[in-house]
């Protein structure tokens, strides 16, 4: 038994939780998401992959629970059940000095909210005075191999299930940053409302998560494309298919999109002159599930004319990058203070 756990990172996402062990990599990947029993008093029945392959299949006692949204905690005790579930699962539970811990979090977090992550980190088994919070965008920029700590503008737009975060980063800090609660589930959301406007029919969250993924897109589509997709009928309470339409999906995910555009804008315009030429030097690179609707990287090149760059894994950069903290947990130190905060009880 070794006795001393090993650090770990932890990207706690609105979608995905990951976990990243010290010199072993990324070892949880599941979605944060549980099924309780409403019934009973020890309610959890199943966590991450295991819960995801009952979403929307659960009914009468087994209840879906997401604990996150829009990036922020919104149930604390399911999500320090489920972390206590993936940092066992990641490093096990007999060790006599708890693990070291650095964990994302969105942009600009109020102290109440950052209290909440913190709490949930520690009754989960992370060492007192070994925590670490890190803005999502820093890490996400870490993870994709920009290069945080030089002399020059890097800019990285994290979309992720709950929130996009746009940040600009020089010198190990983030000099700008924006962030919104839009991301892939405000999508999803977009897409059932277009269903239940034309078609007077319900879809679940997993169906209108397919569908953006099938057929969503940034960028007007050449020829049209249709699909057949099944739901409840809102008048009959009946199963129903109906045929929808790619162009009609591009449209309603067209909110979104620009919303995500102003937030770039929005940084682009308070970034320094100098950075500035850097960005239009070195692009923007995206990170975060979002960022994979279909040509959204080009739809955000075309408006700003800026080259814009897909990260080679999205959904593991974050990860990645609080990863490469705990591989060399000295950076800590390296970065400016408005991209990490220390656990309260260390400073
Ligand atoms: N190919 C794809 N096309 C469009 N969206 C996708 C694709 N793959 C994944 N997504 C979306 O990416 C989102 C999840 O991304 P990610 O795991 O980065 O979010 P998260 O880190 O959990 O959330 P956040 O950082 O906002 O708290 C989901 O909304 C998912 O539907
Ligand atoms: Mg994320």
């Amino acid at each position: 038994m070794a006795i001393i756990a090993p650090d770990i990172g932890i990207d706690l996402g609105t979608s995905n939780t990951l976990v990243h062990v010290r010199k072993k990599g990324i070892v949880i990947n599941e979605p944060t998401v549980l099924v309780v029993d409403k019934t009973a008093k020890h309610a959890v029945r199943a966590i991450g992959e295991d819960a995801r392959t009952l979403l929307g299949r659960t009914g009468g006692e087994l209840t879906a629970v997401q604990p996150m949204s829009d990036g922020m905690i919104r149930d604390f005790e399911m999500t320090e059940y489920m972390l206590q579930y993936f940092i066992r699962k990641a490093i096990g539970v007999s060790r006599l000095v708890k693990p070291r811990a650095v964990v994302t979090i969105p942009c600009r977090m109020s102290p109440i909210e950052r209290r909440a992550v913190r709490q949930a980190a520690l009754y989960s088994g992370i060492r007192k005075n070994g925590l670490t919070l890190l803005e999502k965008p820093f890490a996400a920029a870490l993870g994709c191999g920009l290069p945080v700590f030089d002399p020059v503008g890097s800019m990285v737009v994290d979309i992720g299930g709950g929130t996009t975060e746009a940040a600009v980063i020089s010198l190990g800090g983030i000099v700008v940053s924006r962030s919104v609660r839009i991301g892939g589930s405000k999508m999803d959301e977009a897409v059932a409302a277009y269903i239940k406007r034309d078609f007077n029919m319900l879809i679940g969250d997993r169906t209108a998560e397919e569908i953006k993924i099938d057929m969503g897109a940034a960028l007007p589509l050449k020829e049209d494309r249709k699909a057949l997709i099944r739901g409840r009928d809102l008048i009959t309470n009946l199963p129903q298919t109906a045929e929808i339409s790619a162009s009609k999906v591009y449209e309603a995910l067209k909110p979104t999109c620009d919303a995500i555009l102003s937030a770039i804008q929005f940084v682009l315009e308070k970034t320094p002159p100098e950075l500035c030429s850097d960005i239009v030097r070195g692009g923007i690179h995206l990170t975060g599930g979002g960022s994979l609707l279909f040509g959204l990287d080009q739809y955000i090149a075309t408006e700003l004319g800026i080259t814009v760059y897909l990260a080679k894994d999205p959904l593991s950069c974050a990860a990645l990058g609080v990863g490469q903290l705990t591989d060399n947990y000295e950076w800590v130190h390296r970065i400016v203070k408005s991209a990490y905060l220390h656990d309260e009880a260390d400073e």
